[in-house]
């Protein structure tokens, strides 16, 4: 994938660098164009070493090509990030009065722009205008998130953490279909059962599976709520995340939130068991017998609740069971399921079957997470248009 990167003159420019680091590290080349604005907040020489590449800054230099066409050939995706509201005012207008605009002019594939400023800036109806010019006009837009500005204030302008913007040049690339605001509620990481205060039971889960469904729904243009365990990987604070540790806490969080979305994820391990009584006071001893018993079923009692959005449910099964999937995905009401094998527990691969409840049987060889989000998504987008269809 080679990915031109406009970094434009934003506070926020500093955070292109570790863009192109994250670029580099999953294959990607990266070359990058940098406005005069920009220069007063990143030098050529970070832009250079971080991409390996050339960097392009002036349009009226004596080279053999010329540099905007040759690099709209070059790259498959033109990002601007962070793109100030000069840079989206100027592509809005058709106006290209330095190297990065006339690019932008020039450039057939994707584009994506990746607003940051000050909220003030971002609320300006004139600004709002050339995004949505923009929008219509088939460009991308990655919105600007919510919380501290550079200057003390909080709102809507930060720039996107970088693994979402990383993810959506991704999905732009593989050319995902677009999720249409359709609101999305997933569950994941491991819950957790009290032994006593300070001791627990609990499973390996990592939260990578709902962490790649919840990029993948975000960048696709989806909405997305997790409700989440614990979890070993990190996930970006502006992405819309519950975070619980029991079933019991879990199951709240998900009840909240039945009635918002039009599609219920359930990736979360929830503990099939759990100790029958909780100690109110540490357990000391040579030796430990526990009780444990069997855990609440969170999918049957959320599926169970009358509400009726779309459901997918997971599914460990080691030799990937089909008749033990296919009684699950019955008598737990799911439209879908996904069987995977314990292989899949803390890593980016998967081994998985999908089972819908017309009966078909989708099987996966050996699969990235990400890929495996993707996919179910795309079910997940034929699925709710065939109700919608039903129900008018
Ligand atoms: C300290 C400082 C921070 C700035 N941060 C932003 C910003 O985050 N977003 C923005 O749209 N403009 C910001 N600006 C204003 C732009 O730098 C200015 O509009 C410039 O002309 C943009 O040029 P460019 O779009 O060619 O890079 C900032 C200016 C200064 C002095």
């Amino acid at each position: 994938m080679n990915v031109a990167l406009g970094i434009t003159g934003s506070i926020a420019a500093y955070k292109s660098l570790a863009l192109i680091r994250l670029l580099r590290k999953n294959g990607a080349e990266v070359k990058v164009v940098l406005t005069k604005s920009a220069l007063h907040f990143v030098t050529a020489m970070s832009c250079q070493t971080l991409s390996a590449n050339e960097v392009y800054i002036d349009q009226f230099v004596l080279t053999k090509g010329i540099k905007h066409l040759t690099l709209s050939s070059w790259a498959d995706v033109l990002v601007v990030a962070p793109a100030t509201a000069n840079i989206i005012g100027k592509a809005a207008c058709g106006i290209g009065d330095d190297l990065l605009s006339t690019t932008l002019l020039s450039f057939q594939k994707p584009i994506l722009f990746v607003p940051a400023m000050d909220s003030g800036m971002w609320v300006n109806k004139i600004v709002q205008e050339n995004v949505s010019r923009l929008c219509k006009a088939g460009f991308h837009i990655l919105e600007p998130s919510c919380g501290a500005l550079a200057s003390g204030k909080i709102g809507k302008g930060r720039l996107p953490s970088i693994a979402i913007i990383h993810k959506k040049i991704l999905a732009l690339c593989q050319g995902y279909k677009f999720l249409n605001n359709m609101r999305f509620l997933v569950s994941g990481g491991r819950t957790e059962e009290d032994i006593d205060p300070v001791r627990v039971i609990t499973n390996r889960s990592s939260g990578r599976m709902a962490r790649e469904l919840l990029y993948a729904i975000t960048c696709r243009g989806g909405i997305a709520k997790g409700v989440i365990g614990e979890v070993t990987v990190d996930f970006p604070e502006d992405m819309d995340i519950i975070y619980t540790r029991t079933s019991d806490e879990m199951l709240k969080g998900l009840k909240a939130h039945m009635n918002w979305c039009d599609c219920l994820i359930m990736a979360a391990a929830v503990g099939d068991y759990r100790p029958k009584t909780k100690k109110t006071k540490k357990i000391h001893g040579s030796e430990l017998s526990l009780r444990l018993e069997k855990n609440q079923d969170l999918l049957k009692k959320l599926t169970s609740m009358k509400l009726s959005p779309l459901v997918v449910g997971f599914s460990l099964e080691d030799s990937l069971h089909l008749a033990r999937g296919k009684t699950k995905l019955i008598s737990k009401k799911c439209d879908m399921i996904i069987l995977n094998s314990s292989s899949a527990v803390a890593s980016e691969t998967t081994h998985a079957k999908m089972l819908k409840n017309n009966g078909e049987v989708v099987s996966f060889g050996k699969i990235t997470k990400w890929q495996l989000a993707n996919t179910i998504l795309d079910e997940c987008i034929k699925a709710l248009s065939k109700r919608r269809k039903k129900r008018k």
